[in-house]
């Protein structure tokens, strides 16, 4: 395969290169990333010299570009991480999140269709060249939140709350309408919260990481019994090349470990980690249409293309802290004078009130 991963400098995205370079050398990868804040070519500074990978700094949304790099690559798989993809961002200016997310996506299938579909003039033809693949990486978010009971299934509604989740939805609704339309032969994949190495310190665990190890407040939003269903982002890395292998196309597969937590008690699994006292947690003014819980059923992804996550959660979370521990020049690096400002703007007002 010669997969195009864009967003390959991102938290999955990096670790999915690197999984990838582990598990299955024998593809291709060409990185295409924006390097937004949240891309960070230090992630991958053990691969980039690697044979069959490639990085290219491109925009999704710039077509002529795309064009140019699916035929100089003979580009055959798409894993589409490319996103923006914090909720508190979206919801301090959505209007980024719409463009990349939804029409960033656009111009990839339309991109692929174009060189994939063995007679592209033809807008009858259903026919593309053999096992090419789109995998449009999706998210629990788009089903909304969920009450005290029950978990997302693939059938369940698309509800999306904040303008993140909405852009992710309507991404999956462009390619669904691709697949029905135009035959175009793809995956949706929608996966829990991830954590792990690599995550940008915007994201709970590595915020929350990163201030107990300074000695910061903890800033728990509400009343911080929101519920997240946490996967080790390898495991995400491992169920998303299982589609890509083995996904029936069309369909749209749920990743998640079983692994329900609420917020306050992953905080203080960190804090006792960590070695630090509860008085740093700081209770702050909630998230404006903070999603209660999320929970995923899993049942499609296990039972038909036999794909189990491997780590439990807390050696997950154990082996995070270590890694953040041993890096502390990767978090200095990504702790610049851009991430200090979004601090100040996000934080500074919920510690006053
Ligand atoms: P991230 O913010 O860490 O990385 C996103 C990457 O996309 C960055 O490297 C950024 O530079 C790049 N990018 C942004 N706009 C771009 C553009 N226009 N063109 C090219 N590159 C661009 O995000 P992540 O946490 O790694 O998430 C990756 C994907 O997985 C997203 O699509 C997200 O919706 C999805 N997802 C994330 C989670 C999670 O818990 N993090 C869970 C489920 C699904
Ligand atoms: P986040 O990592 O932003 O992921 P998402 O909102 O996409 O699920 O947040 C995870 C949970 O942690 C969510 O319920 C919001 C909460 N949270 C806090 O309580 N404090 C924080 O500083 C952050 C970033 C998140």
């Amino acid at each position: 395969m010669n997969i195009l991963v864009t967003g390959g400098a991102g938290f999955i995205g990096s670790n999915f290169i690197r999984w990838m370079k582990q598990h299955a050398p024998e593809h291709k990868l060409i990185n295409v990333d924006l390097l937004t804040y949240a891309g960070n070519l230090e992630s991958l500074c053990d691969i980039e010299q690697d044979e069959g990978y490639v990085f290219i700094r491109a925009d999704i949304r710039d077509r002529a570009k795309m064009n140019e790099i699916f035929q100089l690559y003979d580009i055959t798989h798409v894993v589409n991480f490319a996103a923006e993809s914090h909720v508190d961002r979206s919801i301090e200016d959505p209007e980024v999140f719409l463009n990349t997310n939804i029409l960033g996506t656009q111009a990839l299938l339309d991109t692929a269709k174009k060189y994939w579909k063995t007679a592209p003039e033809d807008k009858y033809s259903r026919d593309y060249r053999a096992g090419v693949k789109f995998l449009q990486v999706s998210t629990d978010e788009v089903y909304g939140a969920l009450g005290k009971e029950g978990k997302f299934t693939e059938t369940t509604p698309l509800s999306p709350n904040s303008p993140y989740s909405a852009a992710k939805a309507s991404a999956d609704l462009v390619c669904r309408a691709y697949y029905e339309t135009f035959g175009m032969p793809l995956n949706i994949t929608r996966c829990s919260n991830n954590y792990g190495p690599y995550q940008f310190p915007e994201k709970l665990i590595p915020l929350m990481i990163h201030n107990c190890m300074e000695g910061k407040p903890l800033p728990v939003y509400g009343d911080g019994m929101q519920i997240r269903d946490w996967l080790h982002v390898t495991d995400h890395c491992s169920a998303i090349y299982t589609v890509l292998l083995q996904g029936q196309l069309g369909e749209v597969y749920n990743i998640g470990g079983n692994n329900e937590r609420a917020n306050i008690d992953i905080v203080k699994l960190i804090l006792r980690t960590l070695g630090r006292g509860e008085e740093l947690i700081t209770y702050v003014k909630d998230r404006p249409g903070h999603d209660r819980r999320y929970a995923i059923d899993n049942t499609k992804i296990t039972t038909t293309l036999d794909w189990t996550p491997s780590y439990t959660f807390e050696q997950g979370i154990f082996e995070t802290i270590a890694w953040y521990q041993e890096n502390p020049i990767w978090l200095e690096h990504v702790l610049s004078g851009a991430y200090e400002d979004y601090y100040e703007r996000m934080y500074t007002q919920s510690f006053g009130e």
